[in-house]
């Protein structure tokens, strides 16, 4: 059966709750496409209010992180159950930018899946070499190293309904897209991970998507490639160009 697209964009740390309305009436009914699911993963602050502006649309709404607690003494954080009592479907989890600056390991991102899968939350796994680690030869070491740790303890059920994003750090906020074979190669080769860990239909079921400086122009190509199952944007997520992205074909 042939895997649905799921082109998700990442807001990061913008957007006020004001300006995240205002952007979501202005993209509503440029992001619409039922053939593929659209996601919007958005601030804290802004998953409330983009929900109710986004009510009757397509867009299904996500967090940029999560905590692996239920509940308690972690100043600051945010729960899967706070996500999924407003209805929050999909959770970004190990993004590079949280693994730089906020401590996050493959450790902590695998304790962040399995909480978010004992929640019902699909789990939206980044993984991604640097660009000395590319220059090195290393790059798929690395992300099996990052898939294998992230995966551990998950079951095949669980992995076949995840999504993973591939997403090389050096092509992150820099403009400089990875080559469509380079994005393909590694997709497949993340797939190929996935059916070593699991099975087969495991790894036909998994959404791979690609991340980094994804735009109008870039997307058709990277989408129409056998294991890259849609994308995970920044930057253009927050223009009328999301639109495009959505609309690709
Ligand atoms: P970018 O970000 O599209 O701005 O490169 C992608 C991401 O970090 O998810």
């Amino acid at each position: 059966m042939a895997r649905k697209k799921i082109i998700a964009g990442n807001w990061k740390m913008n957007m006020t709750p004001s300006e995240a309305v205002e952007l979501v009436n202005t993209l509503k009914p440029l992001v619409a496409n039922d053939e593929v699911d659209v996601v919007f993963c958005v601030p804290a602050i802004d998953i409330i209010p983009v929900m109710e502006a986004a009510k009757g649309s397509n867009i299904q709404v996500g967090a940029e992180n999560m905590y692996f607690e239920e509940k308690g003494a972690y100043t600051g954080e945010i729960s899967p159950a706070m996500l999924t009592d407003v209805g929050v479907k999909y959770v970004i989890l190990g993004h590079s930018e949280r693994r730089e600056y906020f401590a996050e390991t493959s450790e902590t991102v695998n304790k962040k899946m399995l909480k978010a899968f004992e929640h019902g939350l699909t789990p939206i796994m980044c993984c991604g070499e640097t660009l000395t680690q590319r220059e090195q030869g290393v790059t798929m070491d690395f992300i099996r190293q990052q898939v294998k740790v992230g995966f551990l303890g998950v079951t095949p059920e669980q992995a076949a309904s995840a999504v993973i994003a591939y997403e090389p750090i050096w092509a992150i906020g820099t403009g400089k897209t990875a080559t469509t074979e380079q994005a393909q190669e590694v997709c497949a080769g993340i797939r190929a991970c996935i059916a070593e860990l699991y099975d087969e239909a495991t790894a036909e079921a998994i959404r791979i998507q690609y991340g980094g400086s994804v735009n109008a122009s870039t997307a058709a190509e990277l989408f129409a490639q056998p294991d890259i199952d849609g994308g995970l944007v920044g930057g253009a997520a927050l223009k009328p160009d999301f639109g495009k992205i959505v609309n690709y074909k």
